[in-house]
């Protein structure tokens, strides 16, 4: 949990708030703005969470490169109690001139605002107007309670109970776990096929649509297991991460986990030929040279064939009739899901951090994935798994 603290005298209630989730059990991240700090002190959040407080965006004395960056891939769910009318004015135009707005423009996590101001400045247009705006970008906005104000008149503006920004940031914790207990094989990146000790055939997936995937598994609480062809990625955390070379290596890691697992998601790009022999010795220079090659398992089509149960996800990277020949794969491999990839489209594909998708269901009907970050994109995949998987 990122809690962020913005300079309101209802800072002195986000104590309370900082001690009601050290007592669940939650790691609580504190970042105050500077005008914060002039309403409550630092030493007193440092004491209650056990860590220290992140005030100051620039710090020559911090370890890490970017210690925004590094704090915003930290929460799961980021609160800002209370949130001031010029802090919400600084989200909604996405300004980053302290840290605690550096971290909430670059966070990928859910986050929760408790505005809390005067009344008249509550209901002026421009405050209104950047709440609409925030709350149509996917904040989540708590609404102030009614009562005395710390300016002497009753109104709308108080921040709510700590008690209550503690139940609203729970049940979206809640919420996002709706995998809890699922059990989850995600396959990812190339595999490679040995011609001779130096070299190899291979394609140009970078594994990261994989291992997005499997994130996004383990952030709505699934256990994933994600077998892995080579790859420059850092294994998701959380995550039991099984590395391969070969498609004979992973199919053999998949069909050992196949009958325990519920869903199976391949989004390796699997090569579909390895050299006739692998030669043990380095292939010497000639004129021309001719490699033979024989055509590797198919491991989703035996998995279709054996599929007992399990939601079967496969992909299909194409350059050409995306939807027929996805559709094709689909049937060919009995799987309930196929995510349609055109290689052809910017954005879209192996090598960015983007894509673009079409989700194909057994019915024939497509869902549409606009252009967006991979780690969105598996969050709308995980959203037409899950009722598959009730349907189980
Ligand atoms: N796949 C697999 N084993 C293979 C080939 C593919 O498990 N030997 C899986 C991939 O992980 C992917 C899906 O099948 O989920 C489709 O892969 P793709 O390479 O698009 O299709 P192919 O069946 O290999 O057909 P083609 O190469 O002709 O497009």
């Amino acid at each position: 949990m990122l809690l962020g603290i913005t300079g309101g005298i209802a800072a002195y209630k986000s104590a309370e708030l900082a001690r009601i989730m050290v007592r669940e059990n939650w790691q609580v991240q504190v970042v105050m703005t500077p005008a914060a700090t002039s309403f409550i002190s630092p030493l007193t959040f440092q004491s209650i969470t056990n860590r220290p407080v992140g005030v100051e965006l620039f710090d020559t004395s911090a370890v890490s490169r970017a210690k925004h960056v590094d704090l915003a891939s930290f929460p799961e769910v980021a609160v800002v109690a209370p949130a001031t009318a010029n802090t919400l004015s600084k989200l909604a135009t996405g300004m980053a001139d302290n840290l605690l707005t550096s971290v909430l423009l670059a966070t990928e996590a859910e986050v929760v605002l408790a505005p809390s101001m005067n009344e008249g400045m509550y209901h002026n247009p421009a405050v209104q107007d950047n709440l609409q705006l925030l709350r149509s970008r996917g904040f989540f906005i708590l609404e102030p309670a009614e009562g005395e104000l710390a300016c002497g008149v009753e109104g709308r503006g108080r921040m709510p109970e700590p008690a209550q920004v503690y139940n609203a940031a729970r049940d979206i914790l809640e919420k996002n776990k709706d995998y809890t207990g699922v059990r989850v094989l995600v396959t990812a990146g190339p595999t490679r096929e040995s011609l001779d000790p130096v070299r190899f055939i291979s394609n140009r997936s970078t594994g990261k649509m994989g291992y997005k995937l499997a994130s996004a598994f383990r952030e709505r609480g699934a256990d994933v297991v994600l077998v892995s062809g080579p790859t420059n990625l850092t294994p998701p955390e959380g995550v039991e991460t099984v590395l391969v070379e070969s498609t004979g290596e992973m199919l053999q890691e998949v069909q050992k986990r196949f009958s325990r697992v519920q869903v199976v998601a391949k989004a390796a790009a699997v090569s579909d030929y390895a050299p006739q022999k692998s030669e043990n010795k380095k292939i010497k220079k000639k004129d021309s040279l001719s490699i033979e090659l024989r055509s590797n398992p198919d491991i989703l089509k035996n998995l279709g064939e054996q599929k007992a149960g399990q939601v079967l996800v496969g992909f299909a990277a194409e350059t050409n009739d995306l939807l027929q020949n996805a559709e094709g794969k689909l049937r060919a491999k009995n799987l309930d899901l196929i995510v349609a990839n055109d290689l052809s489209e910017e954005g879209a594909g192996f090598a960015g951090d983007t894509n673009r998708v079409k989700i194909i269901r057994r019915d024939g009907s497509i869902v549409e994935v606009p252009l967006m970050d991979k780690l969105e994109v598996s969050h709308r995949i995980l959203d037409e798994i899950l009722p598959l998987l009730q349907e189980q």
